[in-house]
């Protein structure tokens, strides 16, 4: 059987990151499989978060999945927090896992930086949340962007110590699907780091919810290089501005890299920027006008999510009380 979790983080803005590394994968993946996808905001409160602020990301993320086309009628679409199977699991796992292990993170290295000491224990331990949130479903395929992958082969060494340690042929090694031609979407201002919700610039990424006005402005003022697009995707080589734009053109447009360059190659920088930003437009602005309208109606969005956490609450919690058992609690 194939079951797929995945999640997001409700913390400020979703970005084009978010949407071609995962949320676009998601939809293309609903009508096939049995699809659990969760608004991670435990995870979200690894680093501050305001509360009210919170509380309303929350939402904002929840209508921008279902404005993105995730269908809560042919998914479990939930928040977090509101199936205990996920901090219950994460307890279990954060004494399967090593210190070693999550040392070795190169994620937790980033966020933390030189403040290693004064960070929150969770954003340490938050891999093991992440386990926790994946197996809880017994998931055998976890779509993210390229990001993640470390954290997904955790997941699988936490599943293969657990089976180990007690003897058990229970969770399954879980496997990321890195789909599409963007999966690892760049900072539009520095090609060396990836698009994220905690860049300090917003110049850095393009918000599902930025206007037209805005999404010109953010392109033109894109970091490139002066030389004029590749004919090849060879060419593409050493320009990782070039080949950045290029993925997020090809993953909007449906197209390879390769097509996306037969139709732009020869092209200066500010012709192709000008035909992003239509595409880029074309594919957020109808997104946009739908998450407002959903979110209109913060009710409702309050309702899908009760009812997918029934849902998820049903598969989880058997496996949960299974886990206590194996284990002797
Ligand atoms: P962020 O890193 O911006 O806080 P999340 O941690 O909530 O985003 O990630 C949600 C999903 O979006 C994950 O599957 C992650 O791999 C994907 N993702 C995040 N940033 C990018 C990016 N720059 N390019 C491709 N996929 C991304
Ligand atoms: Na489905």
């Amino acid at each position: 059987m194939n079951r797929i979790f995945s999640g997001v983080q409700p913390t400020g803005n979703l970005h084009l990151g978010n949407y071609l590394g995962a949320i676009r994968n998601w939809v293309s993946l609903q009508n096939e499989y049995e699809c659990v996808f969760c608004v991670v905001d435990q995870h979200a409160i690894t680093v501050w978060q305001d509360p009210p602020q919170l509380r309303h990301a929350i939402r904002e993320v929840t209508a921008g999945l279902i404005a993105a086309g995730v269908d809560p009628k042919k998914n479990i679409l939930f928040n977090q927090s509101m199936v205990p199977a996920h901090a219950q699991l994460a307890w279990v796992f954060n004494c399967v896992a090593r210190m070693g292990w999550l040392n070795r993170m190169t994620q937790f290295k980033e966020k933390a930086g030189k403040n290693r000491e004064n960070v929150s224990v969770g954003l340490f331990a938050y891999p093991n949340l992440m386990a926790a949130d994946i197996l809880a479903y017994k998931a055998t395929h976890v779509p993210v962007g390229e990001d993640q992958k470390q954290h997904l082969e955790l997941t699988r060494d936490i599943a293969q110590k657990f089976n180990a340690d007690y003897g058990v042929d229970f969770f399954p090694l879980t496997e990321p699907l890195i789909l599409g031609e963007a999966t690892r979407v760049m900072s539009l201002r520095d090609g060396s780091k990836k698009m994220s919700k905690s860049d300090e610039s917003d110049f850095a990424r393009i918000n599902m919810t930025d206007t037209a006005d805005t999404i010109a402005q953010k392109l033109r003022k894109a970091k490139t290089d002066p030389e004029p697009l590749p004919e090849t995707v060879e060419g593409l080589e050493g320009r990782p501005e070039a080949a950045n734009l290029v993925g997020i053109y090809a993953a909007l447009a449906n197209l390879s890299r390769a097509e996306v360059l037969a139709r732009v190659g020869g092209q200066p920088f500010s012709t192709f920027k000008g035909e992003l930003t239509d595409l880029a437009v074309s594919v957020l602005q109808p997104i946009n006008t739908e998450m407002a309208r959903l979110l209109a109606d913060p009710a409702s969005i309050d309702a899908i999510l009760r009812e997918g956490a029934e849902r998820a609450d049903a598969i989880a919690r058997p496996i949960i009380t299974e886990v206590h058992e194996i284990v002797g609690l």
